[in-house]
């Protein structure tokens, strides 16, 4: 059983202190688990490294190592019943065309307000939504040409964890059968390999045989997250599509799970897709981030040049939002104001145009679409900022 990649040392013992957390949820994805597969070499280990520090938004700086995931104009239109006859001609454009890769070892952080399609976007990921148009490539795979087994198959390696680790634990099952469960199902593991394994994940996140018998309400928020974190890593994903994971917990033990799932990536060579709200919950876990707006990508690039020379307007009101401890240091400019627009009528042109103070005349008319302003960085804006910052500016 047994993608982990070392056998006496888990993360649960680097860090034993941790108390735990995480929430998720059984999903499902992917192949044929062969362990072997679950591991990168050194230098396709390096290579995927090298080459995440690209903030490109559909290719990569480098092309040493194939992507892991390939999302290519991806969609959710959901149709709006429309008056008396609920005529559906309407549609909530959760989702309007998503391009980016994911490397094997990366973590590509998303983020955007309430609303923008955040969500949708890992669901069509984890294959629990059906995409109105596109594609999710996984492992070179067109998932959408998969059926039946294979699509069973192909589920283990995805997964999800989600923001509420209670509402997806059942309440009348032991933690040892919660995270035997999904082995049991996918007919992975019986008998004394079983309880071996339960026990290897348990500990892995935190946790030991002492809360095998006990409940999930017995357990604290980010204890129950970690029980859920146990279940995603029972089948041996490649990906973990972690939805807020940590949003509902406590200031204290957000920081024991993101160094949880830290440790996690590291021991299993796991990719993650992080979601959150703001920049701040996703600056220390994320390679890349990708900023979102009313369902569509409007910046990615590397953590580092997105904190430190963001392009969109939008990623630049979303970092004058992070409290600055310094009252000298505080941002002069005015923070982001109204409300994110319907995303069954968007604006006309740039979606972000009523909130943008440097929207002119072309803004509103014509869409701009995401393209590199610096080396691996790509924003979609007519006037893109701080330009004079980027080493290769392309406009
Ligand atoms: N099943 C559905 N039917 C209709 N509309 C939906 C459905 N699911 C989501 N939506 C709409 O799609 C849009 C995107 O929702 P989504 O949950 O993906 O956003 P999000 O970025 O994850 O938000 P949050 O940060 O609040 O979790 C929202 O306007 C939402 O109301
Ligand atoms: S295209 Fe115009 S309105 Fe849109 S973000 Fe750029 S400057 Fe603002
Ligand atoms: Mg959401």
């Amino acid at each position: 059983m047994s993608g982990f990649k070392k056998s006496g040392e888990h993360p649960a013992e680097q860090s034993e202190k941790e108390q735990f957390v995480i929430g998720e949820t059984e999903m499902t994805l992917a192949t044929a688990a062969k362990p072997d597969e679950l591991m990168l070499s050194s230098s396709e280990a390096a290579a995927a490294k090298e080459a995440q520090v690209s903030g490109n938004a559909g290719t990569s700086k480098t092309s040493a190592a194939a992507p892991l995931l390939q999302v290519r104009g991806l969609k959710k239109h959901f149709p709006v019943a429309k008056g008396w006859f609920s005529r559906k001609n309407d549609y909530v454009r959760a989702v309007d065309g998503l391009d980016f890769d994911v490397m094997p070892g990366e973590t590509l952080g998303i983020v955007g307000e309430s609303g923008c399609g955040k969500s949708t976007a890992g669901q069509m990921i984890v294959q629990l939504l059906e995409p109105t148009d596109g594609q999710v490539i996984f492992d070179g795979t067109d998932l959408a040409s998969l059926s039946g087994e294979q699509v069973r198959r192909a589920r283990r390696d995805l997964q999800l964890v989600f923001q509420d680790p209670y509402s997806s634990l059942n309440p009348r099952m032991t933690v040892y059968d919660l995270v035997a469960e999904p082995l049991i199902v996918h007919g992975l593991a019986s008998g004394k390999a079983l309880k071996a394994e339960v026990m290897r994940l348990l500990e892995a996140v935190g946790l030991g045989p002492q809360h095998a018998a006990r409940y999930p309400h017995e357990f604290s928020g980010g204890q129950r997250q970690r029980i859920g974190i146990a279940r995603a890593l029972a089948l041996k994903p490649k990906m973990i599509v972690c939805d807020e994971p940590v949003s509902a917990l406590d200031v204290s033990i957000q920081a024991q799970v993101l160094n949880l799932l830290k440790d996690l990536q590291e021991q299993f060579e796991l990719t993650y897709i992080f979601i959150a709200h703001g920049l701040p919950s996703v600056k220390h876990i994320s390679d890349r981030i990708a900023v979102m707006y009313l369902g569509k990508i409007v910046e990615i690039g590397s953590r580092e040049d997105l904190f430190a020379s963001p392009k969109h307007p939008y990623t630049e009101a979303l970092l004058d939002a992070v409290p600055v401890p310094d009252p000298r240091l505080r941002r002069k400019r005015e923070p982001l104001s109204g409300e994110l627009p319907s995303p069954v009528n968007p604006p006309s042109g740039c979606a972000f145009h009523p909130r943008c103070p440097y929207a002119q005349d072309i803004c509103r008319q014509q869409a701009p679409a995401l393209e590199q302003k610096a080396e691996g960085q790509s924003a979609a804006c007519h006037f893109p900022r701080h330009m004079d910052e980027a080493s290769t500016a392309s406009r």
